[in-house]
């Protein structure tokens, strides 16, 4: 529970101060991404989990048209925003439900919505 609250403060801070703009989003969910990289290799579901839920808010601002830090993120998450939130949805709560079978989501979206898998 302690831990929701503090990733819930999280999220509120960044959402409100660090996306004022494309590039702030972008260089947030890179952030974030690289952290759920690190938990996945030690194995740490409640970081995951935490990081995830950072990805997921920054995720939202569409930065097709006025990002300019490099990014490999494809356009065609924001047309296709329900069928990317619905794998980030599985990210979230199977990495909050230490579910294994996590990884396997990493990769269906990586195939799909990041330029380089
Ligand atoms: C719902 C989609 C989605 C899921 C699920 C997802 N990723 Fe990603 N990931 C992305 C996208 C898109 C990028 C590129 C972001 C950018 O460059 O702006 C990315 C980037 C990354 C990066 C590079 C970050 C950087 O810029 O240095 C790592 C590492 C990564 N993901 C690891 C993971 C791991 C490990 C998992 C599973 C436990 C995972 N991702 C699940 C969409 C996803």
């Amino acid at each position: 529970m302690k831990r929701l609250i503090i990733s819930a403060a999280l999220i509120g801070t960044m959402a409100t101060v660090a996306f004022a703009n494309g590039d702030e989003s972008i260089l947030a969910r890179q952030a974030a991404m690289k952290a759920v990289g690190a938990a996945a290799k030690a194995g740490d579901f409640a970081a995951m989990n935490t990081a995830a839920l950072v990805a997921q808010e920054a995720f939202k601002v569409d930065t097709t048209e006025d990002g300019f830090a490099p990014t490999e993120a494809r356009p065609e998450i924001w047309a296709n925003m329900d069928a990317f939130n619905s794998l980030m949805n599985d990210l979230v709560t199977k990495s909050g439900a230490a579910d294994k079978s996590v990884f396997g989501s990493c990769k269906a979206c990586h195939a799909d919505y990041r330029l380089k898998n």
